[in-house]
């Protein structure tokens, strides 16, 4: 079914309280390989790595896996333009939230203000028994695993582990927008993780529209999307914002 880009942007310019729900496929255009799908990293490396029993019975491993994954291949992406996006979108005054699974921080690289860290932010590292934030210029991760300065203990990066409860204030507010927002752009998720999963559906389930970007259907798709548009998010993105026209 061919979508009309010209309607989908004329429902982004006049929605009310339109929210973003983005996965790892929004940064594959900044070199971060997806977590599914081909050269999905989990049919590289073994998501044990990120299951919390076996990252405190097994650090060092665990941190060997973390650090290949999200040290040295995250820490120098740079933010692609379906972030800029929707940026300018915020800025615009037409997306009011960003609900993000993606730990990369290229939301806020991109200049995006008012996001929501579904699954913590791999910016940060935290000794689970003081509770002191580092962050990663202040770890020697050639040392692995690296210790707490303070109390010996193994560090942790900041994001959520399988196994792991969800941030509550990143819970709370994206379940509130989810509860309020009239559209819903979703950019770049399978829809496989729960809890994070559930935003769209809950949002969907108050009555807003949902807008899908994805180069493949996902669960979303012939479930929940009113608008699917099939390709590569920076694509479909700039070609949305030339439509809506008007840059601040
Ligand atoms: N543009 C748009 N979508 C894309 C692009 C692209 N250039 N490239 C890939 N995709 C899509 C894929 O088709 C897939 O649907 O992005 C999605 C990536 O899916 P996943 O790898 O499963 O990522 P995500 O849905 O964010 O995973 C959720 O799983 O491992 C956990 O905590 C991790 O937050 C992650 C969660």
């Amino acid at each position: 079914m061919k979508v009309d880009l010209q309607e989908v942007a004329e429902l982004i310019r006049n929605s009310k309280n339109m929210i973003a729900f983005t996965g790892a496929g929004i940064s594959v255009e900044s070199g971060i390989p997806p977590f599914r799908g081909e050269n999905g990293l989990w049919s590289r490396y073994d998501p044990k790595c990120l299951d919390l029993d076996f990252f405190h019975s097994h650090p060092k491993e665990s941190w060997m896996a973390i650090k290949t994954i999200f040290y040295d291949f995250f820490g120098k992406a740079k933010f692609n333009a379906a972030h800029k996006v929707l940026a300018d979108f915020e800025q615009m005054g037409i997306v009011k939230a960003i609900v993000t699974q993606n730990i990369d921080n290229l939301h806020q690289a991109a200049g995006s203000k008012e996001i929501y860290e579904f699954h913590g932010n791999s910016q940060k590292l935290i000794c689970p028994h003081c509770k002191k934030i580092y962050l990663p210029e202040e770890v020697n991760l050639d040392e692995l695993p690296p210790l707490c300065k303070h109390d010996g203990h193994v560090l942790k990066p900041n994001f959520v582990f399988f196994g792991e409860g969800i941030p509550e204030e990143a819970y709370a507010n994206s379940l509130a927008a989810a509860r309020k927002t009239d559209l819903v752009l979703i950019v770049g998720t399978t829809g496989e993780v729960m809890p994070a999963a559930m935003i769209p559906t809950e949002a969907k389930r108050a009555g807003a529209t949902i807008i899908e970007i994805n180069t493949e259907p996902s669960n979303y798709t012939n479930q929940i999307t009113d608008f699917f548009l099939q390709g590569k998010a920076s694509e479909l993105l700039l070609q949305l914002e030339d439509l809506i026209g008007e840059k601040s």
